[in-house]
């Protein structure tokens, strides 16, 4: 169900306007529904249930303590790139005991800091990584949990900046070295070999290739069994793609027809090659958690006519939602309150100095200055790619729960853009 709909002639969020919000809390500013993030987690934690699973929701598509509390709140664990980020876990409450830590680049901190705060597991990218977390945890007298991300060289499909599963990417240990990097990680005294991991990209409609990983996964952990490594968990990387309501665009597969795919496969392993024996499903969703639980709602500043292209000139900007300007990703705009005059087809821009500053190209809108737009879809990889360019204050956000907004992160203002920056005189 949308939680975003037109009452009345106004676009709402859940049962709140969304003009009411920008009355309130000014432009630009993010906007999401509660409701909306409850129901994407139990898309996946519903079709989970009863099974020995985990939810980690993977925090860089959105990470304002609110979002992390409220998920926190529901059982979810977390799928962290940073010490940043175990911060802010642990900031909203949430339990390091569910955290799961991904990425290529480790530092000497940030493993000291897992440690300490006994996260669940470290999704392991390479032998150097191996080496330098064996001697941390041996330092700090701890053992780490450790999965491997194994790269099972599966094409995912999708835009090649978020396709992260094929042998050029950068991410993983390949296929075919993965069992000789088990076999070191299990020959370091300071490791615990725990689990097996994959990510093969991000916006993923079709569950063929998640589907291709997974079987690709099971093979190797029938070797590795037959050497006397046995893990305990897999982990199948970020979760299915949403719709960003274009034209003609693929339908994501739902997400529990998705999850019901992996467990056929899965039972039907255990029972007739792993003894039966259990193993934990991991998760790390990110855009389909938070992608269509949020908009970005920002106000007309003005309307520019040009000789080949018009141009409505807004005051959110490439800073405010890179995702345009960095993938040439489509993202829908909805006026807030539509007008029933001409539409005309313009290119909706920000102020900030770069001609890849656009938010949406090519749009049939009947807008004036002064009225609202909303740009759909924007929970996820919205604000969290956000930036200060051209001085510019990151945007407002705000949480609607039901009929009631609470504000979650204030609009920064000019003074906090140079709060730490001081002259050399
Ligand atoms: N796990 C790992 C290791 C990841 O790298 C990612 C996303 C996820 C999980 C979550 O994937 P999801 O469920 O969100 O598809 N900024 C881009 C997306 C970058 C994705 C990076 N990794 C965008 O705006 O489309």
């Amino acid at each position: 169900m949308s939680h975003f709909s037109y009452q009345d002639g106004v676009l709402h969020a859940d049962q709140v306007a969304l003009d009411r919000i920008a009355e309130q809390f000014g432009t630009p500013t993010y906007v999401y529904s509660k409701s909306a993030l409850l129901e994407n987690f139990n898309s996946y934690a519903g079709a989970c249930k009863g099974r020995d699973a985990l939810v980690c929701y993977a925090m860089k598509a959105n990470s304002n303590l609110a979002i992390l509390d409220l998920l926190a709140r529901e059982g979810a664990g977390f799928d962290i790139v940073s010490g940043g980020e175990l911060l802010r876990v642990i900031a909203a409450g949430g339990d390091p005991s569910k955290v799961i830590f991904s990425g290529v680049g480790k530092t000497v901190d940030e493993m000291r800091l897992a440690l300490d705060k006994g996260i669940l597991c470290f999704n392991v990218e390479s032998i150097p990584e191996l080496h330098r977390l064996n001697e941390v945890a041996g330092q700090m007298g701890k053992k780490a949990p450790v999965s491997l991300r194994v790269n099972p060289n599966v094409d995912a499909k999708t835009h090649p900046y978020i396709a992260t599963g094929l042998k050029a990417n950068k991410f993983g240990v390949a296929f075919d070295d993965a069992l000789d990097t088990y076999r070191t990680a299990a020959s370091l005294p300071h490791l615990d070999v725990v689990g097996i991991d994959c990510h093969i990209g991000s916006q993923l409609l079709d569950d063929a290739p998640l589907l291709e990983a997974l079987d690709k996964l099971i093979e190797l952990i029938d070797t590795l069994h037959g050497e006397g490594i046995v893990l305990h968990h897999l982990d199948i990387g970020g979760g299915i793609g949403i719709s960003y309501g274009e034209a003609g665009e693929a339908q994501p597969v739902p997400v529990g027809d998705y999850v019901a795919r992996l467990y056929e496969r899965i039972d039907a392993w255990r029972t007739e090659r792993h003894g039966g024996k259990p193993i934990k499903l991991i998760f790390e969703p990110g855009r389909s958690i938070v992608g269509d639980t949020g908009v970005l709602l920002t106000t007309i500043e003005f309307l520019k006519p040009g000789q080949e292209k018009n141009f409505c000139v807004v005051d959110a900007a490439m800073n405010d939602l890179m995702r345009p300007a960095l993938y040439q990703a489509w993202m829908d705009v909805k006026p807030v309150r539509p007008r029933s005059g001409e539409a005309h087809s313009y290119d909706v821009v920000g102020p900030v100095c770069e001609s890849g500053d656009w938010l949406a190209r090519d749009r049939a809108l009947a807008v004036e200055p002064g009225d609202l737009l909303a740009v759909m879809q924007a929970g996820a990889y919205g604000f969290t790619m956000s930036s200060n360019y051209n001085t510019r204050g990151r945007a407002a956000e705000v949480i609607v729960d039901g009929d009631q907004v609470h504000l979650v992160r204030r609009r920064e203002n000019p003074a906090d853009l140079f709060a730490l920056e001081s002259t050399i005189r």
